[in-house]
This record gives C-alpha cells, sequence and structure tokens, in this order.
C-alpha cells in the first residue's frame, strides 16, 4: 500500500454512481479519503446511493445542504481549505461537472494541489448553465484530465489543454455493467402494481435543469405536450422540481404518473423497461444510450454530442428555451439506430485505466 493521501470528493447523485467502481481500489491502495460535501442530503438523493452502490460511508460530510451557487460553493470551499490543509494531501479526485466539483477543485488548486479532474472535456457551449461554468473552470486548473468519449479529448485542445489529457471512457459505463448484474430484469416491476398500470410499455420522465423548471412557462409547456401521449409517462420527481410543481400551482397531466426520486437499482429497471427516455439530465442520456432505449432530451445543447451521431437521443428545446412541439412529435415517430460496432464511451474499463494513471503521477 502506498503512504500517498488522496481525497476523493463527491456530493451529488451523479458523482455517488461515478466514485462507486472507484472508491474500493483507492481503498486499497492508497491513504483515501473520502469526502461527501453533503450538497444532496435527503435519503432518496444521497443515502439510497450509498446503499444501492455499496458504497462505503464517507470519512467527513461537509452537511452543506441546499443554498445559492456561491453559498454553497463558498462554504464548501471554506470547509475543504482547512481539510487540505490538515491532510496534506497529494492529490485530489473530483467528478463531473456541479457545485461540488468546482469548489473542491478552487480550493485545491489554491492550495497548489494536484487535481484530476474525472469526466474532463465535456462542453455544452451553453455558458447559462451553471454546469458548463463549473467544467470549463475545473478543465483549466486540473492536473490531470480523464476524458470519458475522445471528442473530449478535441475540446480540451481546441482550449489548448493538451498535457495528462487521458481518454479512459466513462466509469458511469463501468457502474452500470457491474451494478446490471445485481439486478433481475425479468422480474416485472413493482411500480405498476403500486401505481395500478396496467401494463408496459411505458417512458420514463425526469426534469431538474433550471431551464426547465424554475419558470412557470417552460414547465407548464412540457407537461402540456406530454399530456396526449399515448403511453404512461413514469415521473421520478427531483426536489426541485416538486418544489416548483407546488410553487407554481401545476396540475400534472393523469398520464403522468409523478413518484419519488429513485435510487440506482431502480432507475435502471426503470431505463431497461421503458420503451422511451425523456429527460434534461446528463447521466440519463448515456444510460439511456448504454441501455439501447431511445432518448429525447428537453434540452436545446448537450455535452453527449455522440448519442446525437447516432441517432439515439434528440434534442426538442428550441435556442429561446420554448419546448419545440413539432420536434418532439418528430421525435416520438422516429426509430433510432444504434450502432453494435464501437461504443463512444469506451469499454467499460475506465476504472482500471485511471487507477493506472493515478499510481503513475503518484510513482
Ligand atoms: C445538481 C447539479 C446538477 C446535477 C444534479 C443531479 C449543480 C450546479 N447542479 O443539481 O449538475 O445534474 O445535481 O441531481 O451542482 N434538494 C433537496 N434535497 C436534496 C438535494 C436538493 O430538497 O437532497 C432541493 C433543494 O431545494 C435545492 C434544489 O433541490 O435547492 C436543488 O439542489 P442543488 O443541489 O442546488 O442542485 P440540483 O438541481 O440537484
Amino acid at each position: 500500500m502506498s503512504q500517498k493521501t488522496i481525497i476523493t470528493i463527491i456530493g451529488a447523485r451523479p458523482q455517488f454512481i461515478k466514485c462507486a467502481p472507484l472508491t474500493p481500489p483507492l481503498d486499497s491502495q492508497f491513504n483515501h479519503i473520502l469526502i461527501h460535501t453533503g450538497q444532496h442530503y435527503d435519503t432518496a438523493m444521497s443515502d439510497i446511493f450509498f446503499s444501492d452502490l455499496a458504497i462505503r460511508k464517507p470519512d467527513i460530510n461537509l452537511d452543506c445542504r441546499s443554498g445559492s451557487h456561491a453559498t454553497q460553493t463558498s462554504f464548501m470551499m471554506t470547509q475543504l481549505e482547512t481539510i487540505y490543509q490538515k491532510k496534506k494531501p497529494d492529490l485530489i479526485i473530483v467528478f463531473g461537472d456541479t457545485n461540488s466539483t468546482i469548489a473542491g477543485s478552487l480550493a485545491a488548486a489554491k492550495s497548489h494541489i494536484p487535481i484530476l479532474h474525472i469526466e474532463a472535456g465535456l462542453r455544452s457551449f451553453d455558458k447559462k448553465m451553471p454546469e458548463e461554468i463549473n467544467r470549463i473552470c475545473t478543465d483549466h486548473i486540473a492536473t490531470l484530465l480523464s476524458c470519458p468519449t475522445k471528442n473530449a479529448v478535441r475540446n480540451l485542445k481546441k482550449e489548448g489543454i493538451t498535457k495528462n489529457v487521458f481518454f479512459h471512457g466513462d466509469i458511469m459505463l463501468d457502474a452500470q455493467n457491474h451494478f446490471l448484474k445485481k439486478i433481475n430484469l425479468k422480474k416485472s416491476l413493482k411500480i405498476f402494481s403500486t401505481l395500478k398500470i396496467q401494463a408496459q410499455p411505458f417512458a420514463l420522465l425526469t426534469l431538474h435543469r433550471p431551464s426547465n423548471v424554475d419558470q412557470k412557462k417552460s414547465l407548464t409547456h412540457i407537461f402540456e405536450a406530454l399530456k396526449g401521449y399515448s403511453l404512461p409517462i413514469i415521473f421520478p420527481v427531483h426536489p426541485r422540481t416538486k418544489q416548483k410543481i407546488k410553487e407554481f400551482s401545476i396540475n400534472v397531466p393523469n398520464n403522468i404518473y409523478c413518484i419519488d426520486p429513485s435510487g440506482y437499482l431502480d432507475m435502471l429497471q426503470l431505463i431497461y423497461h421503458s420503451c422511451l427516455i425523456l429527460t434534461d439530465s446528463g447521466g440519463l442520456q448515456k444510460e439511456a444510450f448504454f441501455s439501447k432505449t431511445p432518448c429525447i432530451t428537453l434540452r436545446n445543447t448537450t455535452e453527449w454530442i455522440e448519442t446525437l451521431s447516432y441517432k439515439a437521443n434528440q434534442l426538442v428545446i428550441d435556442s429561446k428555451n420554448i419546448l419545440n412541439k413539432e420536434k418532439l412529435a418528430t421525435a416520438l415517430k422516429t426509430k433510432p439506430r444504434f450502432s453494435n460496432n464501437t461504443n463512444p464511451f469506451g469499454t467499460g474499463k475506465a476504472t482500471q485505466e485511471i487507477v493506472k494513471t493515478i499510481e503513475n503521477f503518484l510513482a
């Protein structure tokens, strides 16, 4: 076992998934400290991921909770700076594009601690998304950059970042392959009897982007467009969206079945059993692709452009941030093409590649 200290920062749902395959090898090879910022804190948003994915208890929880971007980020940075000073890590690992990512990396850069950014190089080219700012800033101060796709490597090159850039593939594919073995896809879903839905097929909907849910107009538009859809739509509701539905007194149409946010294993079941995914989540676009489920993305950009070129995913929000009903209607009719040849997200061995890169760097 190496004497080197590594701190991994996680805080939001997608980061719990990404850290699941990486935590065991890091625990066995290094002095590994797992920090949960507490950005997501509910049982349904946090605890269930730790039990579903068998992730060990974090060593430290900052209990940051909700707040404005500046409040959340500055709170995390202040706490992390003190921890970094005390623990003197040799490397900080951050994932993706959330406020926990930028807080962990900014505090590290200012303390001259090397940073490994997993899921580097993603760009939606929409700076109105908080995630785009978090990605760009993190990539420009990271020491090691682990890219999930070759397109991500090209994006970094265009911004002059070429040193220590690696194409490792997507660690979410490792997680999905691993946890698929833990569930029985042949078993019928309990949710159907709970919701008293007659039978499959069904569509799966998730919404949480501020651009879709923070304005009454955009959220109402989406529900209205889906009102006449012929299939039942199962909708695990993110707390932000739940709050907005209540605040705007929106009546969700009868064909949309609202349920609590799903844990990882239930979500995998829903993804594999659904015949269509409607989402504004980045992670779910990829999970749809991995499972060969057609996807309609309720956004006007995507950082996962590989899914578009395979016609497996279609964007249906126009540049003025309004749902394009014609595009949606066409997308609902289009048969997607899935290529079985090469997977743009790698071979499902990102974890091993990342660990090798860390070993070489810390040797
Ligand atoms: C965050 C990430 C987003 C990621 C998403 C995954 C940022 C800027 N955004 O968005 O990139 O796709 O996580 O889900 O970091 N809330 C609860 N309980 C919780 C967590 C949140 O009630 O456990 C509510 C709070 O009212 C909060 C709101 O949800 O204000 C939004 O949460 P927040 O963590 O700020 O961002 P997300 O929308 O979840």
